[in-house]
């Protein structure tokens, strides 16, 4: 189907708030059964090296886009960008519910300080939710496969990895809306302006994953210290290896794109679609070697 929507218009606008507006999912963290848990299940959900750094980023970006919604003057786009920030707060209240109720220990974190530019924060946060959202729908696949998570936390987290499918689409189509208000002079600049904040997002990610293979160490500590890890979260990367298996790099990027177009399937095809990411992982995967993986510790005890 062409594309006859034309992107900067009223109609783009509408369409773009309408779809995020009329998918909002209404439930409430509160009313969630966390199930019981058996004792090795348990135990792997208190390794997940995640609970410290996802409390933390989903209360920050809480903030950072409420933030946007608060200033934004157009109705249409305050109305989805408000939702989208209480969005962001509920994944934040979810994730204090299920690590209270299961004893994972949370390290505290300062409040975050409302941004003094929210256009520009928004677009920072949501440029970085657009890669780890990415990576996070092939993992999210893979652990179900693999049966990492509980199962009734499949429908929980589910429901929430749809939320950033919606926020990611709303992203890039927002961007690309405020970029087609400017006048023609102005757009190169913006260009650079959004492409040194994706390059900015992206280094903080790969900064990130560095310090976790380096076991997250203290300043000053020797490279070749023993990795710091705390007491719950002990050796998740080769407890996760066992979990998860020994999927190849190529099959982990070629679920992320697939997770990534499934989740992206159900909304309006006239609005742009995140293309940067897997446009790069597409042309990584072509020169990638197809091996098949190596089958888990599990499947060799059950042989
Ligand atoms: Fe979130
Ligand atoms: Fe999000």
């Amino acid at each position: 189907m062409a594309n006859t929507l034309k992107i900067g218009s009223q109609e783009h606008k509408e369409l773009l708030c309408r779809m995020f507006v009329d998918t909002h999912d209404p439930f409430k963290p509160a009313e969630i059964r966390w199930p019981d848990l058996d004792p090795e299940s348990l135990q792997r959900l208190k390794a997940m090296p995640i609970w410290n750094e996802a409390t933390r980023t989903e209360a920050a970006t809480a903030i950072r886009v409420q933030s946007l919604g608060d200033t934004e003057k157009d109705p249409f786009l305050a109305e989805a960008i408000r939702l989208q920030g209480y969005e962001e707060g509920r994944h934040a209240e979810v994730l204090m519910l299920l690590t209270r109720h299961y004893g994972i220990e949370v390290a505290p974190f300062p409040p975050e300080r409302v941004p003094k530019d929210p256009t520009l924060a928004f677009l920072r946060t949501g440029y970085g939710e657009c890669l780890d959202s990415f990576f996070a729908f092939g993992l999210f696949r893979l652990g179900e496969q693999a049966e990492v998570f509980p199962r009734p936390f499949i429908s929980i987290f589910d429901t929430i990895m749809q939320e950033e499918a919606r926020h990611i689409l709303f992203i890039v189509n927002w961007a690309a809306y405020l970029r087609a208000q400017r006048p023609w002079a102005l757009r190169p600049a913006f260009d650079l302006w959004r492409g040194w904040n994706i390059v900015a997002q992206a280094f903080d990610r790969v900064k990130g994953a560095m310090k976790m293979a380096g076991g997250d160490r203290k300043k000053g500590e020797k490279k070749d210290a023993e990795p710091r890890r705390d007491e719950t979260q002990d050796g998740f990367a080769l407890k996760a290896h066992n979990v998860f298996g020994d999927f190849s790099l190529r099959s982990f990027l070629e679920t992320c794109l697939q997770e990534n177009d499934r989740r992206l399937a159900p909304y309006d095809p006239r609005l742009l679609r995140p293309m940067l990411v897997p446009s790069v992982v597409r042309k990584v995967v072509r020169v990638l070697p197809n091996r098949p993986p190596k089958p888990r510790p599990r499947d060799q005890q059950a042989a």
